[in-house]
Parts: structure tokens; C-alpha cells; sequence
């Protein structure tokens, strides 16, 4: 196996527990259009931009809307979403263990980087407070294609200056573990085998993660 030598997280979900609030959102989206979403389709919106989930959404309830009418319901999703957010997330919202992995891979040499597919990343980086934490940031605006296409990490990884099969990526979406595969690079799971089955290996928390766990890969 390649050397690894930079972990590229991705956010909602890995880092801190919003994907409840992209549900909670979704869920009201869908309920003004008569129909509603559960938590097995829910892993088909996780990773993937906000967009693409307007048109897996549509498809699910068998609806057609036209360019604007999509762009209004984005919009309308996007508001709840960030309501939530400023309500509900601080930094106590990082979930357990994140920060003491990062520290020991960062005091250990490893290059650090986010490769999210949201638009809200920066602000949510900068609610809670770990910006520091990272050599790169690469979100939702930086990009144009969504996962499972790699060019979230992939240009994380050259803004590291380090090369795919050198980085692990830690991922929580079946479309986020494809897009760190199709880019050449280790994934770990953060969530269940049964649903993250392209993983490496998976954790279900960062209290399980060390870089000796690094060898598994
Ligand atoms: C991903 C989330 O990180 O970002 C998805 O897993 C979300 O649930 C996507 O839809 C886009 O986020 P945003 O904040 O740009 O709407
Ligand atoms: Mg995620």
C-alpha cells in the first residue's frame, strides 16, 4: 500500500452532525409538495450538491418543475437549513473525537484538508471554530462536479500538494466513498459497512480512530 501522508474530510456528517438538519429540511421541502421522504432515501441526498438532490427528490415524488420553480424550492430548502444551523449548531456540535485526531495527525506531520460538497461549508467551518485544523478547504462553490465524481478531493489533495493514493479519505455517503475510490484514494467509513460497502474499513466514530489504524488500509 501507498504511504499516507493527508486525511481529507468531508464535512456534514464526518465532522459535525448536520445531516439531520439537510433531512429535517429536505423533509419539510417534500411535505409542501405532498409527498415524503425517509431515512433509506435520505442516504441517496447524503454528499451530493444541493441541486442534484432537488432532482433526486423530484424523480422520488414523480414531479417536473421547471429551471426557476427548482431553483425556488433550493432556495426555500436552503432557508430552513440555515435556520436550523443558527439555532442548533456550536462548537459543541463537532463530533467526539474529531478534535484529538486531528491534533495527533497534525502533530504527527500529516496534512489535514475538508473536501464538502456544501455551499454552507465556510460558514459552518467558521461556527465552529476549526479552521485551523486545516490546510485546505475546499467546498460546494469551488466545484462543479458532485460526488461520487472525485473533484472535491482531488483538488484538495493538489492544494496539499499531496498525491490521491497518498491521502484517506473519511466519509459518511455512499456517493462520497465512490467519489474518494474513483479519485485513486483510501477510504474509511464513518457509519455502517452494510451502507458504506466500497469503504476500506469503516469507524463509527472518531473515538475508534488512531493513525496506527492507518496499517488496515
Ligand atoms: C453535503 C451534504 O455535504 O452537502 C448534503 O451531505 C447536502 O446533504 C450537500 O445536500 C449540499 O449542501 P448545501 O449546504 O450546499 O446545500
Ligand atoms: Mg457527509
Amino acid at each position: 500500500m501507498a504511504e499516507i501522508k493527508a486525511c481529507i474530510f468531508d464535512m456534514d456528517g464526518v465532522l459535525v452532525s448536520t445531516e439531520i438538519y439537510h433531512f429535517k429540511a429536505w423533509q419539510r421541502l417534500t411535505e409542501t409538495l405532498g409527498f415524503t421522504i425517509d431515512e433509506k432515501f435520505n442516504e441517496n441526498l447524503k454528499g451530493v450538491s444541493r441541486s442534484v438532490c432537488i432532482d433526486l427528490i423530484l424523480k422520488h415524488g414523480g414531479l417536473q418543475k421547471t429551471q426557476e420553480e427548482k431553483d425556488a424550492l433550493a432556495a426555500q430548502k436552503n432557508k430552513w437549513f440555515l435556520e436550523y444551523v443558527q439555532t442548533e449548531i456550536t462548537p459543541k456540535n463537532v463530533y467526539p473525537g474529531v478534535i484529538n485526531f486531528l491534533e495527533s495527525i497534525r502533530k504527527a506531520g500529516y496534512k489535514t484538508a475538508i473536501g464538502s460538497a456544501s455551499k454552507n461549508a465556510p460558514l459552518l467551518v467558521e461556527k465552529l471554530g476549526i479552521q485551523s485544523y486545516f490546510d485546505a478547504i475546499v467546498d460546494g462553490n469551488m466545484i462543479t462536479k458532485a460526488k461520487p465524481n472525485p473533484e472535491v478531493f482531488l483538488k484538495g489533495a493538489e492544494l496539499i500538494g499531496v498525491k490521491p493514493e497518498n491521502c484517506v479519505v473519511f466519509e459518511d455517503a455512499i456517493s462520497g466513498v465512490e467519489a474518494a475510490k474513483n479519485g485513486g484514494m483510501y477510504c474509511v467509513g464513518v457509519g455502517s459497512p452494510q451502507t458504506l460497502t466500497k469503504a476500506n474499513f469503516c469507524i463509527n466514530s472518531f473515538t475508534e480512530m488512531s493513525i496506527d489504524r492507518f496499517s488496515e488500509l
